[in-house]
């Protein structure tokens, strides 16, 4: 029997009742890590995951968090700790887009993706690394806590009509980047994924018609979109002691959509 790669942790991911977030809620879970299911909305979706991740022999509480407010942060670590003891690995997963034409804008469409999408990053990734020095090294991990960032292909990747969102990722990459190399130290490891073109909610109108998969896989030199499980299983791999060594970098699982595939047969 294999032993699994998370046994004995503690996993809080943010937006994990849908999308990204929740395959990675899944995979972490089916690994044997206890997992708090942050959401925002949708507790039925939540508690979907959380009786899935007990079904596969795990633990799991749902905890409802807007992770731009820092009372509100505060209070699901603390919800955490009470049910689990500790945190071991935070998955900054949570994040939305409003998109609108440059000059059409808002200054409410900007702050709340940058509060979001990177201010909740923050929030989210402070509270752990206090929670990480709190109780120092446990005998799980050969790290005294992981943080894992989900940015996008969009950290490097500019994009147009998106530029709030765009804004807010390159954001989280230097801020992961930052934190990385503050807490290396601490053996406290810091990471992001970029994902590309993953089948969720947040872009069903780039995959849902046969016409727009045709055009979007254009962008993809894997020619297939990606799935929320590409993600929980690198996630999961980011998180274990197989990538003890690995710290302060975004790795891409995006089939190669940062490769710049607009230049094949141009330029
Ligand atoms: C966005 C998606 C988009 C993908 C690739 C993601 O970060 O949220 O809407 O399909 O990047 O462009």
């Amino acid at each position: 029997m294999t032993s699994k790669k998370l046994e004995g942790q503690v996993a809080l991911v943010t937006g994990a009742n849908s999308g990204i977030g929740k395959g990675i809620a899944l995979a972490m879970g089916a690994e044997g890590a206890k997992v708090v299911v942050n959401f925002y909305s949708n507790p039925d979706a939540a508690a979907e995951v959380v009786a899935t991740i007990k079904a596969s022999g795990s633990d799991a509480i749902a905890h409802r968090t807007d992770v731009s407010k820092e009372d509100q942060v505060q209070g699901m670590f603390k919800a955490a700790v009470d049910a689990f003891g500790t945190v071991d690995i935070l998955v900054n997963n949570a994040g939305l887009q409003q998109d609108a034409a440059f000059d059409e804008l808002t200054l409410e469409q900007w702050n709340r993706v940058i509060n979001v999408n990177l201010t909740g990053n923050f929030l989210c990734a402070r509270e752990a690394v206090r929670e990480f020095k709190r109780r120092g090294m446990r005998p799980v991990s050969k790290a005294l806590g992981k943080i894992i960032c989900i940015s996008s292909v969009h950290e490097v990747i500019p994009w147009a009509g998106h530029v709030n969102y765009a804004a807010s990722k390159g954001g989280v990459m230097l801020m992961m980047k930052s934190i990385a190399q503050e807490l290396g130290p601490l053996k406290i490891r810091v990471n992001s994924i970029a994902p590309g073109a993953i089948r969720t909610p947040i872009n069903t109108e780039a995959w849902e018609t046969p016409e727009a998969l045709e055009k979007l896989l254009k962008l993809v030199p894997l020619k297939r979109i990606g799935e929320a499980e590409d993600i929980g299983k690198a996630a999961v791999w980011l998180a274990s002691d197989e990538a003890d060594y690995v710290h302060g970098t975004s790795m891409f699982v995006d089939g190669g959509m940062a490769l710049y595939p607009g230049f094949v047969d141009n330029g």
